[in-house]
Order: C-alpha cells, then sequence, then structure tokens
C-alpha cells in the first residue's frame, strides 16, 4: 500500500510524504493514534518531527503498539527521539540547541545513509538530543554537537535521524528518503493516474450513494476537485456552487461559469451574495473575525442554496478543494498551530468533518500535485496555472481598522528601527496598524514598518531581515516605491465596503495586465494586492504590492522584479482616483505570510 507518515505536528510533516511520492511511491499522512489496523497494509512507518519534547506532559498523544509493529521505520528529529526513548534509549535536553545546517559525520554508511560520503551538509532543528542507544540499535552518524545523529537496527529495520532529509538543504536528504523506501521494498509504482483510481474509490467508498455539493470558487484547487468528484460519482450525483461573495476578483463569476461550461459540465449553479457577505462583515477590522465570518456565510449560502434548490441535507455531503497545506496553517491536524484559519477550515466545518459529511479528494496533496492532477483531467493549461487566490479573497486584501491608531509601546522600538534604518541610509516609520506572519512556526500579529529612500533588493532584504529577526513588534518591512513619494502614513477608519472592494479590483486588475504584459507570470508564483487604510488627507488609501515566489507556500522569498515593471504599475496605480503612495513587500515568509490577514 505504501508509506504511511505519522504526523506528530512538525510545519514540515507534510514534505515527508511529498517527497516519498516523488520516489513513485503512494505515501499518505495519519495520525499517531491510529489503531495498528489501519497501519496493517503499509510497507514502512515514518514518524515525523514536531515541537514538542518527549518529557512534555501535553507530548502529542500516540498509540504506543504501533512502534511494536514488525514494519520498518524511520523516526525523523522528534520521532527519532520517540523512538529512542519508547525503545529504551535516553533523551536528554542538548548542551548546544542546532538550528540550520550541521555537517554530518557518516560512521557507517549502511541502512539509510547506504551511499552516502563521509561528510554530508544536513539540515537541524532540534533542542533535546538522544544520548544513549536503546538496545540492538548503532549509531550511524554524528555532528560536532549531537554525539546520536543517526542509528540504526538493521535487522529490525528501524532508523532514528535527528535532522530532517526531507527539506532540500539536506543536500542528500533524497537518497537517505529512497534508501528507506528500498528496504521497506515497497513497490515504486505510484502515479498520478493510480493517484486518481485510488482517491475515486476512496470518495465513492465515503459517499456510499449519496451525493456532493461542492463549492467552485474557480481556483484550481476546487476546480480541479469539481472534475474529479464528476469522474468518480457521475454529473447527477454531484452540484457545483459558485458563490460570488463580492471579494472576488474584477470578472471572476463570468470567467469560472464560462471555464466549467467549456469543460463540458453543466451542474454548476451560481449565486450572487455579495450583499449577505458585505453585510456579515460590516465593521469588522481583526483578521480572525473577518475569516470566521466569512467561513461561516458560506455555509449559509451553501445551506440556504439546498432549500432553494429542494435538495435533502441528509443525502448531500459538503465537497471541498481542500490541499494538505490549508489543514495544516489552520492548525487543522491534530498537532500543529494555528496561523490562520482557511475559509474551509472553520467551526461548523470542523464539526461537519468529524460527523463524516466533508468529501475532500485532494486533502492530502500539496499545490504542484494538485495542478498535475488538473492536468491529467483536462483543464485548460492556462487555468491549471493560474495564480492561487484565497478563498475569502480580497477580503483579506483589503486591511480594516476603526481609524484609531495601535501603536502602544511603539515609540521607544520606532526610534530603534529608525536608527537600524538609517544604517543602509534608508528613513523609516512604523506603520499605526498590523498584519499576520508566522515566526518559530506560530502566529505573529505585528507592525509593518516602511522604509523609504533610494535603495536596491540587496539592501532592502538586508534591512528587513535584520528589523523582523530583532524587532519582535515588526513582522514585515514594506519599501515606498517613488522615492520622492511621500509615504502615507496616518490611518483612517475604512471597512469592507463596496467602494473600497470597487477600488481594489481596480488595482488588482491593474497589476496582473502588467505581470502578464512584462511576462512576469511564471516567475511570480503569487501577487496580492493589498489595500491599507493609510492616507495623508483621510479620504484616498494606499496599496501595497506582494510578489512572492515559492514552491509550497509554505515558505516564500519576495520577488525582485525589474524597475520598468515598479515604474509602470506605480504610474498606473497612481493615477486610480483615490490612491495616493504605492508599497512593495520586502518580507519573507517567515516572517511574514504571503497575505497579509
Ligand atoms: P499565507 O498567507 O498563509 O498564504 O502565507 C499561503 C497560501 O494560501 C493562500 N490562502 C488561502 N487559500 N483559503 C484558501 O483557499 C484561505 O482562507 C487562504 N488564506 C491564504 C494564500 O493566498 C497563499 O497562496
Amino acid at each position: 500500500m505504501g508509506i504511511i507518515v505519522l504526523d506528530f505536528g512538525g510545519q514540515y510533516a507534510h514534505l515527508i510524504a511529498n517527497r516519498i511520492r516523488r520516489l513513485h511511491v503512494f505515501a499518505e499522512i495519519r495520525s499517531p493514534n491510529s489503531a495498528v489496523a489501519d497501519l496493517a497494509d503499509a510497507e514502512g512507518l515514518i514518524l515525523s518531527g514536531g515541537p514538542s519534547s518527549v518529557y512534555d506532559a501535553d507530548a502529542p498523544a500516540y498509540n504506543p503498539e504501533i512502534l511494536e509493529m514488525d514494519k520498518p521505520m524511520l523516526g525523523l528529529c522528534y520521532g527519532h527521539q520517540l523512538l529512542c526513548h519508547r525503545l529504551g534509549g535516553q533523551v536528554e535536553p542538548g548542551n548546544a540547541h542546532e538550528f540550520g545546517a550541521a555537517y554530518l559525520q557518516v560512521k557507517e554508511a549502511k541502512g539509510v545513509l547506504a551511499g552516502l560520503d563521509e561528510r554530508e551538509m544536513v539540515w537541524m532543528s532540534h533542542r533535546d538530543q538522544v544520548t544513549a542507544l536503546p538496545p540492538g540499535f548503532e549509531i550511524l552518524a554524528a555532528t560536532e554537537d549531537c554525539p546520536i545523529a543517526a542509528m540504526g537496527h538493521a535487522e529490525r529495520k528501524i532508523y532514528g535521524l535527528q535532522f530532517h532529509p526531507e527539506v532540500t538543504h539536506s543536500v542528500r536528504g533524497m537518497q537517505m528518503l529512497d534508501n528507506f523506501v528500498a528496504l521497506t521494498g515497497a513497490a515504486r509504482d505510484w502515479t498520478m493516474e493510480q493517484y486518481i483510481e485510488h482517491t475515486m474509490d476512496r470518495v465513492r467508498e465515503q459517499t456510499k450513494g449519496r451525493k456532493v455539493f461542492l463549492l467552485v470558487s474557480g481556483g484550481v484547487d476546487s476546480s480541479v476537485a469539481f472534475l474529479l468528484l464528476n469522474n468518480a460519482l457521475g454529473e447527477d450525483r454531484v452540484l457545483g456552487l459558485h458563490i460570488d461573495n463580492g471579494f472576488m476578483r474584477k470578472g471572476e463569476t463570468a470567467l469560472v461559469e464560462r471555464l466549467m461550461k467549456d469543460s463540458g459540465f453543466a451542474n454548476l449553479q451560481v449565486v450572487d451574495a455579495t450583499d449577505e457577505f458585505l453585510k456579515i462583515t460590516e465593521g469588522l477590522s481583526e483578521p480572525e473575525a473577518k475569516r470566521l465570518a466569512i467561513g461561516e456565510e458560506f455555509l449559509r449560502v451553501r445551506d440556504r442554496a439546498l432549500v432553494d434548490l429542494q435538495l435533502d441535507p441528509e443525502e448531500w455531503l459538503l465537497g471541498q478543494g481542500t490541499l494538505y497545506t490549508d489543514t495544516i496553517e489552520s492548525g487543522g491536524t491534530e498537532n500543529a498551530a494555528l496561523i490562520k484559519t482557511h475559509h474551509n477550515r472553520v467551526g461548523v466545518i470542523e464539526e461537519l468533518l468529524a460527523e463524516g459529511k466533508v468529501v475532500e479528494p485532494l486533502d492530502q496533496l500539496y499545490k504542484d500535485e494538485a495542478r498535475e492532477l488538473g492536468e491529467k483531467l483536462g483543464l485548460p493549461h492556462h487555468l491549471v496555472w493560474r495564480h492561487p487566490f484565497p478563498g475569502p479573497g480580497l477580503a483579506v486584501r483589503a486591511l480594516c481598522s476603526d481609524g484609531k491608531a495601535d501603536m502602544d509601546g511603539m515609540a521607544p522600538v520606532e526610534a530603534e528601527a529608525v536608527k537600524v534604518a538609517a544604517k543602509y541610509g534608508l528613513a523609516l516609520e512604523v506603520l499605526p496598524l498590523r498584519s499576520v506572519g508566522v515566526q518559530g512556526d506560530s502566529r505573529t500579529y505585528a507592525h509593518p514598518a516602511v522604509v523609504s529612500g533610494k535603495s536596491d533588493w540587496e539592501t532592502l532584504e538586508a534591512l528587513s531581515t535584520e528589523l523582523t529577526n530583532n524587532f519582535a513588534s515588526i513582522n514585515r518591512v514594506i519599501y515606498l516605491l517613488g522615492s520622492d513619494d511621500r509615504p502615507a502614513q496616518k490611518l483612517k477608519a475604512g471597512y469592507l465596503t463596496r467602494d473600497r472592494l470597487d477600488l481594489l479590483r481596480e488595482v488588482d486588475a491593474i497589476n496582473m495586465e502588467a505581470l502578464e504584459r512584462h511576462g512576469l507570470m511564471q516567475e511570480v508564483t503569487q501577487m496580492p494586492t493589498v489595500l491599507v487604510p493609510l492616507s495623508s488627507d483621510g479620504v484616498q488609501e494606499s496599496v501595497v504590492l506582494r510578489p512572492i515566489s515559492t514552491d509550497d507556500f509554505m515558505t516564500a522569498r519576495f520577488s525582485q522584479l525589474p524597475q520598468e515593471f515598479l515604474d509602470d504599475v506605480r504610474e498606473r496605480i497612481l493615477a486610480v482616483e483615490g490612491i495616493e503612495a504605492v508599497f512593495y513587500d520586502v518580507t519573507h515568509k517567515p516572517p511574514g505570510t504571503v497575505e497579509w490577514e
């Protein structure tokens, strides 16, 4: 059946399964609390990393019988420590905590370390470490600060690695995972076609003759899910509903309708629920409050549509195009922290999930895999490769405020930060609003700093990193485009109103058109346009461009776009009535997230 990854809450746990699938072996993530019977078909088990210590009272619960199973096992980081702890060795707090690059001294190039050189670069992130081996194990490798960085029991085929072979910075990490796969004997016959078959079977099994009602936003994920469900269950057991929530891009709803019609399926309904969504978010400014209100309204509109269409809710399950990354960032895997609640992970949906009433055919996949699946299912290439757009849409890109500056205790921070920026020849101001970020596997909600003056990407990157590393209350840095412009930094009141959304829609359309025209669509993975209620006259607003590049969305770099593009969009945006200043986000993820909310 392949390899099962037991998720102990590491932010990179899902990467392990993605990597194993790249080796053409089927891999799925499961809870460490799984019953032994549910894992019986697996050819090998991988225990992921996680943020806990094995001695923590709140360490992730797991089923100890799993570790007694007669199967090849590979423990990574926390998984390595847990294997050791459970099998009779010793785990203690390390003298030196290791984060980042480390050099592995390979003592025995065998088992999962077969074929490696004596010295290999690996990626570490740990505090505790293994100090005594369990009986029957031998040391395979060490680093300078970690004498038991790899251990193994050749006969039982159990291995533990203190580092993370799943991240690309561990240079020969794929070779190590490949070695593990080889010793499990798992068949290397996994292909996307097989995944489609497997998923269609899973959907048929879960639905047990019932039907699926799916919200289709028009993005890659929900479109792929819609096609897959149509193929698995047939057109009369699937109904797609596109809700225009008023937070869509310019012309989006018409485009979705046309694309779905072109793909040959007629079972898509469209409702315009703009008024309802604007009403439910009226007066809200806190990002999580906005996200929750929108997520719940999606369900209310869905329920109303069920009534209007006279569909029996007992017969119709909810379908979603959730990917694995949505689940983990919402803290929705058992052991991970909440970064932001994705619209498909609000409380009501969690309840439906617990009752088995949600069908999520892509829930094990990454964006790159969902796209591959889309191509295989015959979605048009340009739809498959469109930039992702979040479910709550422009609502999380139009920052809201009651107009009261939120700067308690910020004066001394700003004074220090100004000195740092001055070293780089730039002026700095801390903005009187906040945005969401992610640091050390946890959510932050802190201030952006705006820097201005003549500069270059290298300087801005260094300054941004120095500021966010040194000031806990600054989690984002933006650069004022136009070195002679003045940053508009006075906060004004602004909520999710039709006017502001129209303004943002207009600017977003300008940016997307310019990206296309300058041939930058592929280079940039995504470019949110953010509307911030900052102004010098209390009337106009400002705009932030947030172009990033990333493979997996868990980490991202800000894009360094050419000057001609910047000059072009700045000029066009400033020509829009109501926009006063244009900024460019120069923050990586972490410490920033892609979206501001
Ligand atoms: P963040 O802001 O968490 O974004 O760094 C990572 C990716 O997720 C997208 N995103 C969402 N997608 N529903 C979605 O379907 C959501 O609620 C949501 N929030 C963020 C974001 O656009 C980026 O691609």
